[in-house]
């Protein structure tokens, strides 16, 4: 039987809670197929471990993570250490040392949820935004001199490499090309910002050349904003440079229904490293222990995880499960403008798998 390796990280916030979930789904879908395993360790990488010894990740943790599957992850964020902290010792740390440059965002109207846009239907809104994962704004290039005086300066620089935006551009049209209407939206800023997002435009170009299946078009992000909320129907895959497309999937999740059932791949294509799973909404301090947080974007975060590993029935089959769980709205935590608690979610999850034998 085929065994896999799976690190749990919960992070912080509400992201250990969230991760308990998901290895729950990770079990009960392992028992159900029977033809794998889950083997999970938990990992206490986070900003408690930081605040007590320094380090969000112990010295030997990166060698250590090599030897997973998988990772599943909570989020990183605590209301005591500062946010660039966490993000560049935890998260970014991981994503970056495993050449994660691919970041998936798959963005569906699940059943039963409601979206604030008033018309939408759920094959209008069925994107999967891309986004480069490993470089733009978030290089952690720049600095900061003349601290304390009027002349306090601070640089903040992009990088932008062809290597990079030429890998996540053919990843992106690979993407494209697997799903059924083949259409890809390349979105920049190519007007005001005209070096890193002008070489983004001319890769797109050179990219798409090998891809004369797929349709493609530019847009900037201002507008695409715009295009999200009047035609939605009218994008399908979307690739972005990392700060655009951490704002775009926000947007998206919120059109979606909620930030609260977003989920992430952060991939390393190449099958050298292991790959990384995590819901998008963060910690969210004021959720910590209450019981209420929304296990769907971990879940769903799941479901990309079993597809990553191959195991693409189970996949399949627990996409169906959170949707017959979303379906009914006494399944539906706050953030959907419910009132079940996230144990309630876990446990109708849980039936609707074990009701499912087709
Ligand atoms: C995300 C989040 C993170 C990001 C935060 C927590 C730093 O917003 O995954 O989208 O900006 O990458
Ligand atoms: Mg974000």
């Amino acid at each position: 039987m085929k065994q896999y390796k799976i690190a749990a990280i919960g992070g912080d916030g509400i992201g250990p809670e969230m991760v308990a979930e998901g290895v729950r789904a990770l079990q009960a879908i392992a028992e159900r197929a029977g033809s794998f395993k889950i083997e999970v360790d938990w990992l206490d990488w986070g900003a408690e471990r930081f605040k007590c010894s320094g380090r969000f990740i112990p010295e030997d943790g990166m060698a250590k993570l090599a030897g997973y599957d998988a990772i599943l992850f909570g989020s990183a964020g605590a209301a005591d250490v500062p946010d660039h902290e966490t993000l560049w010792g935890l998260r970014l740390a991981i994503c970056q040392t495993l050449d994660q440059y691919a970041n998936l965002r798959p963005t569906r109207l699940l059943a039963g949820i409601r979206s604030p846009l008033a018309e939408v239907t759920p094959e209008a809104l069925d994107w999967l935004i891309i986004r480069e994962n490993s470089e733009g704004e978030y290089a952690g290039h720049g600095g900061r001199s003349h601290r304390g005086s009027h002349h306090e300066t601070a640089t903040e620089v992009s990088l932008f490499t062809r290597h990079a935006i030429e890998r996540i551009m053919r990843y992106a049209f690979e993407c494209a090309q697997d799903r059924p209407r083949r259409q890809l939206t390349v979105v920049t800023k190519s007007n005001a910002q005209r070096h890193g997002m002008v070489l983004w435009d001319e890769i797109a170009q050179e990219v798409a050349c090998s891809f004369p299946d797929v349709r493609w078009d530019r847009m900037l992000v201002d507008a695409m904003t715009v295009r999200m909320v009047r035609d939605p129907g009218s994008l399908d895959t979307i690739v972005a440079s990392n700060l655009h497309a951490d704002i775009l999937s926000d947007l998206a999740a919120a059109l979606a229904g909620s930030i609260g059932i977003g989920p992430t791949a952060n991939i390393d294509p190449s099958g050298r490293h292991p790959s990384m799973f995590e819901p998008i909404h963060g910690s969210a301090f004021d959720l910590v222990g209450k019981g209420v947080a929304n296990p769907i974007g971990m879940f769903w975060s799941s479901v990309l995880l079993l597809d990553h590993l191959g195991e693409h029935r189970s996949a399949q089959i627990l996409l169906g499960a959170i949707e017959r769980v979303t379906a009914d709205p006494a399944n539906h935590t706050p953030d959907l403008g419910g009132t079940a608690r996230t144990q309630d979610v876990t446990r109708a999850l849980l039936a609707a798998l074990s009701g499912d034998r087709s």
